[in-house]
């Protein structure tokens, strides 16, 4: 059985991780929870460097969480920044959802005023490079 998203909560545990967010340069923070389909969700925020190329978006932090903690599959993803639009994923993050996550998988997007976009992965990333290439 692959796990519902529950918005809500998703968005609730992306927020929390927002307010951890390490962004002293940019100060863009942003927070993001993915569903695997295990029902687990893991949380991250974006996390900056002062040699500004290694820094790491929330999403791929969430998904690393869920990659240490032996969850593969994921399921939806919540993303919450505080821009005047709700912001998309970058398209690196994209390209790692895409290696977990199938074209159905939802992302979700909110920011600071609760304006809320959604979208599939494969409206995100079409024509995606993955495995089957290989
Ligand atoms: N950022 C994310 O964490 N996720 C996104 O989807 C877009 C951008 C971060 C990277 C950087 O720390 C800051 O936002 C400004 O680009």
């Amino acid at each position: 059985m692959t796990a519902t998203p529950d918005w809500e909560k998703l968005f609730a545990a992306a927020g929390k991780a927002r307010q951890r967010a390490y962004a002293p340069y940019s100060k863009f923070c942003v927070g993001a929870a993915a569903l695997m389909a295990d029902g687990a969700v893991f949380a991250g925020c974006n996390m900056e460097n002062a040699s500004y190329g290694l820094s790491v978006c929330a999403e791929r932090h969430a998904l690393a969480g869920a990659i240490g903690a032996g969850s593969q599959k994921l399921v939806a993803m919540a993303v919450v920044a505080d821009g005047t639009e709700p912001c998309p994923p970058c398209g690196v993050c994209r390209q790692v959802m895409a290696e977990f996550g199938p074209a159905s998988t939802e992302v979700r997007f909110r920011n600071g005023a609760g304006e809320e976009r959604s979208h599939t992965l494969g409206e995100l990333l079409p024509h995606a490079f993955g495995p089957g290439f290989l």
